[in-house]
């Protein structure tokens, strides 16, 4: 700062008069300041975008909790604008006796308060045949963070009454896509919520209002949206979203199929190609996030030369299962270029792997479910841009 300091001697304009009272913002919004802080989409991605995917601004937050309103959006048939009074959920298949439930009645079950991380299958999809998209908004950012507040399937599923052979499901949404996928019995009962809120208000109409499935750690296309029905079958549908979408075709031209639990995956957002090194050498921020389809995450690495040498990382804040983790790393920077990466280890012992080893395995027609190891290679300006080393 300059001496002196106009930001100190001057008086600022909001010393200079009152500010807005109370209910001039009934439902608050950020600080004209934050404008740029959104989700974005890109454009040659898709060809409409109510078949589309726009990107959370990894980059900009931190803790482990995406607010609502910057949560991505992934619609197949764009978002559905439903009445709750007109909005009706059915249970039917193989049960006892199917029921319809209105949104009243599912207030009256017990509910839960649990954070989840939501991973679309296709994030990092585009990275697959090596680096291509410059930010980690668009690498990574097909991920939300929420604490959601529902009704555990079981609950329902129990009322109705599951028949002996009843070992599938089968959700499906109001939109105009109808999204259905097959869910085992399993994990119905396990640990699936028929959620109505998230982080304590209802949900946004991009996210499913009134009514969405969450499916801890499972692909995100299965957590469907604008939930209607549930059909409960004694074997999977093999709709189009579990055949020719959400599998990995591999090299032999055999596809890898119900690969529902996302593997764990982390990056770090800061620095990142939209968040640069703005300061010169000396104390400087890293920081990231993780996260695993089969619980926490104890421990992230990083390394600032390409994997040469690994630190551990500082993990800060909440370690919820299936949930977001951020961690930092605080270093004194020398000016000189970085090759930053971080390597995710969950608490199964699972070690997040370089995109070679997942391509050693998986082929090159890949585009789901690739949690391969991120580089960003920082310049002594402290720019940041999407690399591939091997
Ligand atoms: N559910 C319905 N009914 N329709 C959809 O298009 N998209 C799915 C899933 N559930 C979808 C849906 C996909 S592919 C993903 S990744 C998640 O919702 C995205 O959830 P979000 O929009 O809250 O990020
Ligand atoms: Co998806």
């Amino acid at each position: 700062a300059q001496t002196p300091d106009p930001a100190i001697t001057e008086l600022q304009p909001w010393m200079q008069y009152l500010g807005d009272g109370v209910d001039a913002r009934p439902y608050g919004t950020p600080s004209k300041h934050e404008a740029h802080v959104i989700r974005r989409n890109v454009e040659w991605l898709t060809a409409d975008p109510v078949s589309s995917v726009n990107f959370t601004p990894l980059h900009e937050l931190d803790g482990i909790i995406t607010p609502n309103g910057l949560c991505f959006e992934r619609h197949h048939a764009g978002i559905a604008e439903v009445d709750p009074a007109a909005h009706r959920l059915m249970i039917n298949g193989l049960v006892d006796k199917p029921l319809v439930f209105t949104m009243q009645d599912l207030m009256r079950f017990p509910r839960e308060n649990r954070v989840y991380f939501l991973e679309c299958a296709a994030n990092s999809g585009m990275e697959w045949a090596g680096a291509q998209l410059n930010g980690c908004q668009y690498t990574h950012g097909m991920i939300h963070n929420v604490m959601y507040t529902g009704v555990p399937l079981r609950l329902l599923l129990e009322e109705a009454g599951v028949k002996t052979n009843g070992k599938w499901i089968m959700p499906e949404g109001a939109d105009a896509s109808a999204m259905t996928r097959s869910i085992p019995i399993e994990k119905a009962m396990d640990d699936c919520l028929v959620a109505f809120k998230m982080n304590g208000e209802a949900l946004r109409p991009e996210q499913g209002y009134p009514v969405r499935l969450v499916v801890p750690g499972w692909e995100g296309n299965m957590w469907i949206k604008w939930l209607r029905r549930i059909e409960v079958g004694d074997q999977p549908w093999h709709h189009r979203e579990e055949t020719s979408k959400y599998t990995d075709l591999l090299d032999n031209g055999i596809a890898r199929r119900f690969t529902w639990e996302m593997d764990a995956k982390s990056v770090i957002t800061n620095p990142s190609p939209q968040a640069p090194i703005l300061h010169s050498k000396g104390p400087t921020v890293l920081t990231g996030v993780a996260w695993s389809g089969r619980g926490t995450i104890p421990r992230v690495d990083v390394t600032l030369d390409g994997g040469k040498n690994w630190h551990q990382a500082r993990m800060s804040g909440p370690s919820f299962d299936k949930s977001m983790h951020r961690f930092y790393f605080e270093f004194d920077w020398d000016g000189k270029p970085l090759l930053l990466q971080s390597r995710a280890h969950d608490s199964t012992g699972y070690v997040q792997p370089t995109k070679d080893e997942l391509r050693e395995i998986r082929g090159e027609n890949s585009i789901y479910h690739n949690n391969g190891i991120q580089t960003w290679h920082v310049n002594e300006r402290g720019e940041a841009e999407n690399v591939e080393i091997s």
